[in-house]
């Protein structure tokens, strides 16, 4: 195992009506700014149970932060902040409004442009305003981790930064929130939960014996109660453990002191920044073609993830390679997300396209050994056509 630091403070608190508890989570005397999406948390009345708790507060409300968050849109929240007394913030929604309130936080106090937080990777941040979130959606982990994922629409970029000073003061996690997800979002939740602990599983073998059974048996979770989760959007028990399955899947616990990969987010995202595809829908395109290009490479842990997480012990190295990619193919496919680039009208002339951006963000050597080039990202795209 590598060695590593392990630092995570944001308090997480889980279950049913847990959103009255922000009257004791949000200092008293905070000047607080909610931070949300389009209408879902309106309609749903989260919102108006949020602004129920927070009563005695002095509040301001933010809305229209859209599903991969903008740098334009959220720039408009940096100016109102700085011309307002805000000294709080909290997000109402899923990893996009929580993503946007991170980097809001992290630039309002930031002396330059702020565009170059993203550019830089986060190191330049040396402070944000604390935050808290209200998750309504499990997917990305952004509830309990120091990751933000923004997109700048003139630039046709969507790039990521990590700071320590951005995670969240404390989460409310109440798996009721979810019941209104529409199947689509439900169906991205999963996916991405099961792509980030592929991330950080499915590399080579390092010895992390905690993070390899930790990181099957949430797949294995997901396995089972992501069909489930399609089936039913009201049943308690299974979505309390969708949602904290999507927390533990991105938190850093299963990531450390073990290599990581993360080539499939980082193509993923410029598809989306290009042509709008949902993340997770990225990642279950690109996924399945990046086990088959660098199979070598990962041929351990694949017939490792093959064996523990599917069952599959017969047939040569080769036959359990093969049926591993498949079975993650037909998991996708059956959460009815579709594994083609084809499938979203796309075709080899955006293959191009892709490694010219890819270029462009100086994703050169991605992957846990650094190896995939632009030529092998190219492979990639070409196996998922
Ligand atoms: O905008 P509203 O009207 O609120 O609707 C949202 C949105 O359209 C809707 N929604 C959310 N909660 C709902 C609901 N609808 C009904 N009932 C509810 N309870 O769902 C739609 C999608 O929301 P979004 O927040 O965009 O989804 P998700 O949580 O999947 O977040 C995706 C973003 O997170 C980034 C992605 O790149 C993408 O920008 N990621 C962030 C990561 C991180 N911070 O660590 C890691 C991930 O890999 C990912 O990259
Ligand atoms: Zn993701």
């Amino acid at each position: 195992m590598r060695n590593f630091k392990y630092y995570n403070p944001t308090k997480i608190v889980f279950g049913e009506e847990t959103i009255s508890r922000l009257d004791s989570l949000v200092p008293r005397d905070a000047r607080v700014l909610i931070l949300y999406g389009g209408n879902s948390a309106e309609k749903t009345g989260t919102l108006d149970e949020v602004r129920s708790a927070l009563v005695n507060r002095t509040i301001q409300e933010f809305g229209g932060i859209e599903a991969n968050p903008t740098y334009e849109t959220l720039m408009k929240a940096v100016e109102l902040i700085r011309n307002s007394e805000v000294n709080f913030l909290l997000a109402v929604g899923g990893g996009s409004v929580i993503d946007g309130t991170k980097f809001v936080a992290a630039a309002v106090n930031f002396a330059g442009e702020p565009w170059r937080i993203l550019e830089e990777g986060g190191s330049l941040v040396q402070s944000a305003l604390p935050f808290g979130t209200v998750l309504t959606l499990p997917a990305t982990g952004s509830e309990m981790n120091s990751s933000s994922v923004i997109t700048n629409k003139a630039k046709q970029a969507k790039r990521d930064f990590m700071s320590p000073f951005v995670f969240p003061q404390f989460s409310i996690m109440d798996p009721t929130k979810t019941y209104t997800l529409p199947l689509r979002q439900v169906a991205n939740g999963v996916a991405d939960a099961f792509t980030h602990v592929m991330e950080q599983y499915l590399t080579y073998p390092a010895n992390g014996m905690v993070q390899d059974r930790f990181a099957e048996g949430l797949l294995q979770i997901l396995i089972e109660i992501g069909p489930q989760a399609m089936n039913t959007s009201d049943n308690y028990e299974i979505r309390s453990n969708l949602m904290w399955v999507a927390t533990l899947a991105l938190n850093g616990l299963i990531g450390a002191g073990v290599p990581q990969d993360w080539s499939t987010h980082y193509i993923g995202h410029e598809l989306t920044a290009l042509y709008g595809i949902d993340h997770a829908r990225t990642l279950a395109i690109l996924l399945p073609a990046t086990l088959k290009i660098c199979r070598e490479s990962k041929r351990v842990k694949l017939l490792q993830y093959g064996e523990r997480v599917w069952g599959i012990t017969s047939g040569d190295e080769e036959q359990r390679i093969d049926q591993a990619i498949a079975y993650t193919r037909s998991f996708f496919e059956d959460l009815g997300i579709q594994t083609h680039l084809s499938d979203y009208n796309l075709g080899v002339d955006d293959i191009d396209r892709v490694v010219k951006q890819l270029e462009a963000h100086g994703l050169t050597q991605l992957g846990e050994n650094r190896d995939i080039t632009l030529d092998i990202s190219r492979q990639i795209l070409q196996a998922s056509l």
